[in-house]
């Protein structure tokens, strides 16, 4: 009996497999390994160790990120959170050193990364090759200085350890987020400190299709039709600013910290509640709305004025468009003399009320006309209470599944590129080469 190359494939498949995964596309380090195991029936995975080294109190000091400090930091990082990584998932074994094997071609690769190579130099001669079958890795979109960090980190292992690498497209790893569930993680830290993960067997249920992804990050906001997993067609997308961006831009201009999207939210929701407040002293819904007015009445401005607006909301097709509502929030700010704080968090209610309104009301429409059975929404906007409460009000759950991600893995992180970079093994032709040398970042990769 003669074999295919796919049936082969299947057979030999290990049936359990370590992947370290690692994600640098933007101001997070995040390593991790995970264990996947694979029956007949049931796929299931267990995290050893997660790690990431958050460069968010680094940017915050310049209000956005620079991508060549954020590649200073992750060749700083990265290596020292490896280290940490294998430790933790007790696959780090120190022997006396050994003379490192290719190493001309591993300071060939390294020549734009010095720090790396000292690292390696110094270092890999003491490790022992590791019981990791593959390495995944995020090759884009993103900042490329800051993934080209990852991809020779990963290629160098590559090369020593002689294992293949899993280029993984990093929205598509926000995609398979939300396979992740709930209970996982709850106790991932954003420090370099870290701290041991949850590390029981999770089952990884499969969805069904057609599945629609709403994917909002920092430099997305795009509708993600599946017919199948990894088989993707945008269907809408922004024609300018991501969501995630507007959230950010729009923080700055209300003298808020980076990342904004956690600020504005945090501030919509104390007007909310402020609004709820006085409804509930005052006796009546009519007293609350009369008192916001006479609010806004002594802060010197028009009654009403704080109402921005919703782009885009009526077109027929399921594109977005966020920077003239950021652009409507700057016009409104120069109209008022005093920026105070009850008026800057009417203005992050009604920012963060247009944009869940806009997001919400496009992606129900495609949700309709494409019989969706199962709705993601992935990305760091994800994270935002107001959208998930909205969808979980407005979706059928009789027609369709909603999942979101767990708030831990909603923004960036590298469990979300090792099971993407799984299913990508699952799903390749032929057996992944080792790529040394071959895998490019790519800042504008498209799914
Ligand atoms: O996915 P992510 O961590 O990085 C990118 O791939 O871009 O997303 C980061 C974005 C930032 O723009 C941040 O402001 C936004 O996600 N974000 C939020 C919230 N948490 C993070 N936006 C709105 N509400 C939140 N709670
Ligand atoms: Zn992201």
């Amino acid at each position: 009996m003669t074999l295919t190359m796919s049936e082969v494939r299947i057979l030999y498949r290990p049936q359990i497999m370590k992947i370290l995964s690692i994600e640098t596309s933007c101001d997070e380090t995040a390593l991790s390994v995970l264990e996947i195991k694979e029956t007949t029936r049931q796929k299931s995975f267990k995290i050893l160790s997660n790690n990431i080294a958050s460069q968010i109190e680094l940017h915050r000091q310049y209000g956005g990120v620079f991508p060549m400090m954020a590649k200073r930091e992750h060749s700083k990082n990265i290596f020292p959170l490896f280290i940490k990584t294998l430790k933790e998932a007790k696959l780090l074994k120190i022997s006396k050193p050994q003379i490192l094997k290719n190493s001309k071609k591993l300071e060939k690769l390294l020549e734009r990364e010095l720090e790396l190579l000292e690292y390696f130099l110094k270092e890999m001669p003491k490790i022992k090759k590791p019981e990791i079958d593959a390495i995944a890795v995020t090759r884009g979109p993103g900042l490329e200085p800051a993934l080209w960090v990852g991809i020779n980190f990963a290629q160098a292992l590559s090369l020593i350890w002689n294992i293949p690498i899993i280029p993984v497209n990093h929205m598509e790893g926000h995609i398979f987020s939300v396979l992740v569930p709930d209970l996982v993680n709850k106790k991932i830290t954003r420090s370099s400190e870290g701290s041991q993960p949850d590390t029981r067997n999770f089952f990884i249920n499969s969805i069904e299709f057609p599945a629609l992804s709403l994917l909002v990050s920092g430099g997305h906001t795009e509708l993600i039709l599946m017919k199948d997993f990894l088989k993707y067609k945008k269907i809408g997308q922004t024609r300018d600013d991501a969501a995630g961006e507007a959230f950010d831009k729009v923080a700055r201009m209300l003298g808020l910290p980076y990342p904004g999207g956690p600020e504005i939210s945090r501030l919509a929701e104390k007007a909310r509640i402020d609004v709820l407040r006085s409804i509930a002293q005052r006796g009546g819904a009519s007293i609350a709305i009369s008192q916001q007015r006479d609010m806004r009445a002594e802060q010197n401005i028009n009654p009403g004025v704080i109402n921005l607006p919703r782009p885009m909301l009526n077109t027929k097709d399921f594109d977005f468009s966020f920077s003239g509502l950021k652009t409507a929030v700057l016009y409104l700010i120069k109209k008022i003399p005093d920026l105070n704080d009850k008026i800057k968090a009417e203005i992050a209610r009604e920012f963060e009320d247009a944009t869940v309104e806009v997001l919400v009301s496009k992606t129900l429409k495609a949700i309709k006309k494409y019989k969706i059975k199962t709705f993601i929404v992935a990305g760091g906007v994800a994270a935002n209470k107001r959208l998930k409460k909205t969808f979980e009000e407005k979706i059928d759950k009789k027609e369709t599944d909603l999942l979101f991600p767990t708030k831990e893995l909603s923004t960036d992180n590298s469990v979300m590129i090792a099971l993407a970079g799984y299913f990508q093994y699952l799903n390749k032709k032929r057996p992944f080469g080792s790529a040394r040398g071959k895998i490019k970042a790519q800042g504008n990769l498209e799914l």
